[in-house]
Order: structure tokens, then C-alpha cells, then sequence
């Protein structure tokens, strides 16, 4: 596998995690956990605070498709796909894909971009239902760090056994005491976050062959 940023494209979110330490309650928490309106188009101590299509993943789409060559038919998932921006993006640049995205929100596949709801299937990272080797492309940005780490672990094996080639995947992690700290001032969701050390002895614990970079507040 390699560590490779594949989402370099994105605009740099400003993001205060010591602001949010000092503001975020156990309820606050709870609520996110629900990935329902509050967390994805509630307030910003739930979430994202407003989660709208802008474009800004075309270019990450691009790059993708670009770095692993992918065919003009290329069969591509996405897990923890939201609201289905990253899907309509690769669809795109590649019209002649399938395109499918599983997430647990209800709330973000009724609420998903430009027709992309009907491309979503309800379900968990760690029970994907899906054939073995099925997908060129099995994508999951920052969301399978929200599972315990068990069912974590589970969701990289379910990456690995429904792709055909290639696997990228974005967690929580850090590479010293700073990052780290800044991390937990920082989550609302996650249940696994690591050393990006871990992550890599996790990997190959697990078997888990992909690609991946780190989510570091
Ligand atoms: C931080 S958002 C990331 C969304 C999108 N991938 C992005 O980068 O904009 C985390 C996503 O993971 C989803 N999620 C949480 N638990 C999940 C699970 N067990 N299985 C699949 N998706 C899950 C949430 O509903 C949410 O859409």
C-alpha cells in the first residue's frame, strides 16, 4: 500500500479543534452520532454545519480517476458516501462509470445531490453488500474511523474483498503529540483514531492492501 494524499486538490478548511474542545458537550456528540439533519445541516458544534454541493470534489474525483488510470466503464464505490458529491463528481469525469455509495445516514441519502440518492444503498462499512471483487475502485474518506475498532477493522476487510484493483481510504491520525492532541480536540464522531504507525500495523494485521491518507485536523 502506499500513503498517498490523493485529496490534495480540496480547499484548506479552516478549522479551530481548541474552540471546539472548549465547546462540545457529551450531548453534542451523541446528536453527530446520529448522522441525521443535525449532523450534516445543523449547527457547527454537530457537524459539518451546512453540508452543500460546491464543486470542490471535481478535482479530487479527477485526480483519482487519474492516478489509478481508471477505464471508462470503471466500477467504483464510495463507503460513507453522504450526500453523494464525490459520486456525482466521478460521474463527471468518467460518464460511462458505475457509481454506487453506501452510507448509514437515511437522512443524507434523501437529501443527496443531483439525483445520486437512488445510487445510495443504506448499510455499514463493516457488511457491505456487495460481490467479492466487484468494484474497480473502492473509495472511503473519513468515515469508517467512525466504527468501533473491531467493526473498523471489519470495514477494511469488506474494502479488500470487494475490490477487484485498487482501495483508497482517508482516517483519523497523527504523526506526533501535537496532531494528536489537536485530534481529540477535534473529534465528535470517531470511535478509531491512531498513530498513523498503528494504522499501518493494523493494516497489515488485517490484510488490508489498499492505498490511504490521514485526516489531521
Ligand atoms: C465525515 S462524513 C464524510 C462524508 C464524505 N465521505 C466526505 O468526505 O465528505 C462521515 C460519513 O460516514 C457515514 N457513516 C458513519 N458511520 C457509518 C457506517 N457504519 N457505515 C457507513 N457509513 C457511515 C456518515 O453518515 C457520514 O456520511
Amino acid at each position: 500500500m502506499s500513503e498517498i494524499n490523493l485529496l490534495d486538490r480540496l480547499p484548506v478548511t479552516k478549522r479551530d479543534p481548541k474552540a471546539r474542545a472548549l465547546a462540545k458537550t457529551p450531548e453534542d456528540r451523541a446528536l453527530a452520532k446520529q448522522f441525521g439533519r443535525d449532523f450534516f445541516d445543523g449547527e457547527r458544534r454537530h457537524g459539518y454545519g451546512g453540508y452543500r454541493y460546491d464543486g470542490r470534489w471535481l478535482p479530487v474525483a479527477r485526480r483519482i480517476v487519474e492516478h489509478y488510470q481508471l477505464p471508462a466503464d470503471a466500477r467504483i464505490l464510495d463507503v460513507g458516501a453522504a450526500k453523494g458529491f464525490l459520486m456525482h463528481d466521478f460521474l463527471q469525469v468518467l460518464p460511462g462509470a458505475t457509481v454506487r455509495g453506501l452510507d448509514v445516514s437515511a437522512y443524507a441519502k434523501a437529501n443527496a445531490h443531483a439525483g445520486m440518492g437512488s445510487l445510495i444503498d443504506l448499510g455499514s462499512a463493516d457488511a457491505l453488500p456487495y460481490a467479492d471483487k466487484s468494484f474497480d475502485l473502492v473509495v472511503s474518506i473519513n468515515s469508517i474511523h467512525n466504527l468501533p475498532l473491531a467493526a473498523c477493522k471489519q470495514a477494511l476487510r469488506e474494502m479488500e474483498r470487494v475490490s477487484r484493483a485498487h482501495k483508497f481510504v482517508t482516517i483519523d491520525a497523527w504523526r506526533n503529540e501535537e496532531e494528536h492532541q489537536r485530534l481529540l480536540d477535534w473529534i465528535l464522531t470517531a470511535e478509531t483514531y491512531m498513530s498513523v504507525d498503528d494504522w499501518l500495523k493494523l493494516f497489515a494485521e488485517i490484510g488490508y492492501t489498499g492505498d490511504a491518507w490521514w485526516f489531521i485536523p
